[in-house]
């Protein structure tokens, strides 16, 4: 049975990191999307509310009936991501590569994680239809008032408008 592990921070878990799921899903038997404690990024979501509404959107995700139970969310432990799909027991990594601008981070760190332990990064193309999404972006559209419904699943809108009105409120 092979498992791979697609992590990120999700912050917010978008339509394009839906699609990577049901991709990697068609090439693993299970998938362990493994959400970042403490992303470098300036970040608006936390990590309970990240988890949940990946939990969320694939309860409500139709289309395959085993997604749900051959995909797992889990926190990524602090430490090195190699050692977590070790403990997993993951064969590879699955990233998305929207564009030749994620190519100097993504190589570095597959290159790394290749070097450390010999885990393989599997790159997924994004699908030129959602290459445009981002979740800094989002993040940054939906701050600014802009409108990002159509790049999020429903349970990600919802989160993101709490936290923003959160936000504001705390001032
Ligand atoms: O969605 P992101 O923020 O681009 O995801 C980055 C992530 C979580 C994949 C990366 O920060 C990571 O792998 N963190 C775990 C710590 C680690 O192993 N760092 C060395 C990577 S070469």
């Amino acid at each position: 049975m092979s498992t791979v592990v697609l992590p990120g921070s999700f912050d917010p878990f978008t339509l394009g990191h839906l699609d990577l799921v049901r991709r990697a899903a068609a090439l693993a038997d299970r998938v362990i999307v493994a959400v970042s404690h403490n992303p470098a990024k300036s970040g608006l979501l936390d990590l309970d509310a990240r988890r949940a509404v990946i939990e969320e959107t694939l309860a409500a995700t139709d289309g395959d009936p085993t997604l749900r139970d051959r995909v797992e969310v889990r926190p990524l432990p602090r430490g090195l991501l190699v050692d977590f799909c070790r403990e997993v027991g993951a064969g590879a990594v699955v990233r998305g590569f929207r564009s030749q601008a994620d190519l100097a981070y993504e190589e570095s760190m597959a290159r790394m994680n290749a070097h450390l332990a010999g885990i393989d990064t599997v790159f997924l193309l994004t699908d030129a239809a959602l290459a445009h999404i981002s979740s800094s972006l989002v993040r940054e559209v939906a701050a600014l008032g802009g409108d990002v419904d159509d790049m999020l699943p429903p349970s990600a809108r919802v989160a993101l408008s709490a936290a923003l009105a959160e936000r504001e409120h705390r001032g």
